[in-house]
């Protein structure tokens, strides 16, 4: 079978189709005809070996995404059999409850290959059922963007019909939490450095926009838009440029949901007492378990939401895939089609 390896850490260009052996599925696993999966963020740093030791630097097979149909099941497995239409979860072995170490190692297509690859063995605490309504491309953005923004404003953030929620730019993570904080009947504030990206995120429900790099002091105008006293739920992906306007946004006793580092990793810009002084709530969020992943499943199922999809490339032309995403032009998630029909 066809699979996309790094042969080094050195970028999209060193990406090759490498011919494996078919992975047969053990107990408790299930073998996968991978459809399609899709890129996030991190998969830009992991093309460049930015996780060091704690990803394969030669010849890893990336990407934790992907949705596909089930080829074979193996012994004691219940729940799924060949034909059906799965999903990956971000995590293979965090079913439910909180975060474990253990858990937090389980994910794909860093320290242990991924998705991009015609067949895939994967275990059942990894893999849910297709949401009917979504092809394989809308469901493998799922796995990770997906599931992240649905335990920032769902799992976690605990959305309220009313609450004012400010989420960040107009990739992956930031376009499903806009339509999930919808779904919740919540009012919406989106940045971006676009109008025209804007515009687009108006269409899909926003009702604010603020263009981040025309008003980068953004914190007061999107306090000012929540009303009363703030935002309920600022979705932080941006990290050293965008957490002092969150705080500034955000209203006492409301959640900075700490998802992203876009602008970097550390903060020395942000006051303390700022959080201290107004019972702030900082909330880190790592995807999320299984559980979560049925639930989000479901309710995309019933409110038939689809998943923003900007462009799938094919699978020869998986390179340009992370050109693209790198590129910042996209809005939405970018995917690939594996074995896509
Ligand atoms: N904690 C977790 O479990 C988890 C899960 C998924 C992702 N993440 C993190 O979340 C972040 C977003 O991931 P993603 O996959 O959604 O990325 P993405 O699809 O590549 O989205 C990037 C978009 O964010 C916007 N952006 C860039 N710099 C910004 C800034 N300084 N302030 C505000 N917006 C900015 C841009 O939107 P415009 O073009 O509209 O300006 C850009 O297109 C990354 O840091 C990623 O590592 C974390």
């Amino acid at each position: 079978m066809r699979a996309m390896v790094f042969e080094t850490a050195a970028g999209p260009d060193a990406l090759k189709v490498a011919d494996r052996p078919m992975p047969e599925p053990g107990h408790g696993e299930v073998l996968v005809r991978i459809g399609a999966t899709s890129l996030n963020y991190r998969d830009l740093l992991i093309s460049k070996g930015g996780y060091r030791k704690r990803q394969k630097q030669t010849d890893l097979v990336p990407l934790s995404d992907g949705a596909g149909t089930v080829e074979a099941v193996g012994p004691g497995v219940t729940g799924f059999k060949p034909s059906d239409r799965v999903t990956a979860c971000f995590f293979l072995d965090w079913p439910a409850g909180t975060a474990t170490e253990h858990a937090m190692e389980s994910d794909t297509g860093r320290a242990v290959d991924g998705m991009l690859q015609e067949y895939r063995v994967i275990p059942v605490t990894g893999l849910v059922h297709t949401p009917a309504n979504l092809t394989d491309a809308e469901a493998a953005s799922l796995t990770c963007a997906g599931l992240t923004a649905w335990s920032a404003i769902v799992r976690l953030g605990r959305a309220e019909p009313g609450d004012a929620i400010l989420t960040q730019g107009t990739g992956g993570v930031s376009l499903f939490a806009l339509q999930f904080a919808k779904m919740n009947g919540c009012r919406v504030a989106i940045t971006s450095s676009s109008d025209e990206k804007l515009d687009r995120a108006k269409a899909l429900g926003a009702d604010h926009g603020i263009n981040y790099a025309a008003t980068p002091e953004w914190g007061q105008p999107a306090h000012d838009w929540a009303g009363g006293d703030g935002v309920d739920n600022v979705v932080e992906l941006g990290g050293t440029e965008t957490m002092k306007q969150s705080l500034i946004a955000v209203r006492p006793g409301g959640t900075l949901s700490l998802i992203g580092v876009l602008s970097g990793a550390t903060t020395g810009n942000v006051l303390l007492p700022f959080i201290i002084s107004r019972d702030v709530r900082l909330q880190g969020v790592t995807v999320g378990p299984k559980d979560a992943m049925q639930q989000m499943c479901k309710a995309i199922e019933v409110a038939g939401m689809k998943p923003v999809i900007d462009k799938v490339f094919p699978f020869e032309d998986a390179a340009d895939a992370y050109r693209h995403l790198a590129s910042g032009q996209h809005f939405g998630k970018v995917c690939i089609s594996v074995s896509g029909d």
